[in-house]
C-alpha cells in the first residue's frame, strides 16, 4: 500500500465517527482531501450533515462532494472537525501548516467539540521538528516580525534557527487565505514545543503558529501495522 493508501484508510476511520446532522469542521490538505471524498459518498447515500471549510481550496471540494456549507459564523456548534498534520508525537502535540492553512485550521479546532487528527503513520515522530514550523505573520512591516521571530527562537537557544519566508510559485511570495505572510522556521528539534509557541505568539505581527497543542482529542495513524489511535 501507498502513503495515499493510508491517508484514506486513516479517513475512513475518521468517517466512522460522523453521525446524522453533524456539523463538520473540514480540514485542509491531501489527506482531509480523502475524507472529504468519503464524506460526500455518505451524502450521495442520503446522510446529511453541514460543515465549515478550513481553506477554500476545502470549500471547492466540499461542494464538489456534494456537502452542504455553512459560514462559520453561523456555525453556532462545530460537533467534529477533521483534519490531517505534518507531524505528531505522542502526546497529540502536532505541526501544521504545510499546507498554509493553520490559521483557519486551528480556529475550527479549537471551537469543535472533538479534534480528530488524520495521518499516515510517517507524520508520527518522538519529538517534533523535523518539519519546519510553519508561522503565520501579517504582511505589514514583515522585515520587522521576521527579525523579531529569529531574535525569539536564538533566545530560547535555537542559535542556527534558520527562519525563511514561504514562496510561491505565482507571486513573490506565498499569501494564505487570511492574506499572510507564511514563515517556514526549521528549528530541526522542539523539546518544549509549548514554550516556542507562547514566545512566538507574543511577537507582535505573529498571527497564528503551526504548533497544535492541547487542540487534538483523537488521533488516528494507518501504516503498514494497520490503524493505531491515540487517544
Ligand atoms: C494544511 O495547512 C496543513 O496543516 C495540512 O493539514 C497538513 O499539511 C497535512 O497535509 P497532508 O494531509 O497533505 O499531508
Amino acid at each position: 500500500m501507498s502513503a495515499d493508501d493510508f491517508k484514506r484508510a486513516a479517513a475512513a476511520a475518521a468517517a466512522q465517527l460522523v453521525e446524522p446532522d453533524m456539523v463538520l469542521g473540514l480540514g485542509t490538505g491531501s489527506t482531509a482531501a480523502h475524507f472529504i471524498s468519503l464524506l460526500g459518498e455518505r451524502v450521495r447515500d442520503g446522510l446529511y450533515v453541514a460543515a465549515v471549510p478550513t481553506s477554500e481550496d476545502t470549500a471547492k471540494r466540499a461542494a464538489l462532494a456534494g456537502i452542504e456549507l455553512v459560514e462559520p459564523d453561523e456555525a453556532t456548534i462545530i460537533d467534529l472537525a477533521v483534519d490531517g498534520a505534518d507531524e505528531v508525537d505522542g502526546r497529540k502535540q502536532l505541526i501544521k501548516g504545510g499546507g498554509g492553512a493553520l490559521l483557519r485550521e486551528k480556529i475550527i479546532a479549537n471551537a469543535a467539540r472533538r479534534f480528530v487528527v488524520i495521518a499516515d503513520a510517517s507524520k508520527k515522530v518522538a519529538e517534533l521538528g523535523a518539519f519546519p514550523l510553519p508561522v503565520e505573520i501579517d504582511r505589514f512591516s514583515y522585515g520587522l516580525t521576521v527579525r523579531a521571530v529569529r531574535e525569539a527562537l536564538i533566545a530560547l537557544g535555537f542559535a542556527d534557527a534558520d527562519v525563511r519566508l514561504r514562496a510561491s510559485t505565482v507571486g513573490p511570495a506565498f499569501i494564505s487565505d487570511g492574506g499572510n505572510f507564511i514563515l517556514d522556521c526549521r528549528l530541526k528539534r522542539l523539546p518544549d514545543a509549548p514554550a516556542v509557541d507562547r514566545a512566538l505568539k507574543a511577537i507582535p505581527g505573529v498571527v497564528e503558529t503551526g504548533l497544535f497543542i492541547g487542540l487534538a482529542d483523537v488521533v488516528i495513524l494507518a501504516g503498514p501495522a494497520g490503524v493505531e489511535r491515540i487517544g
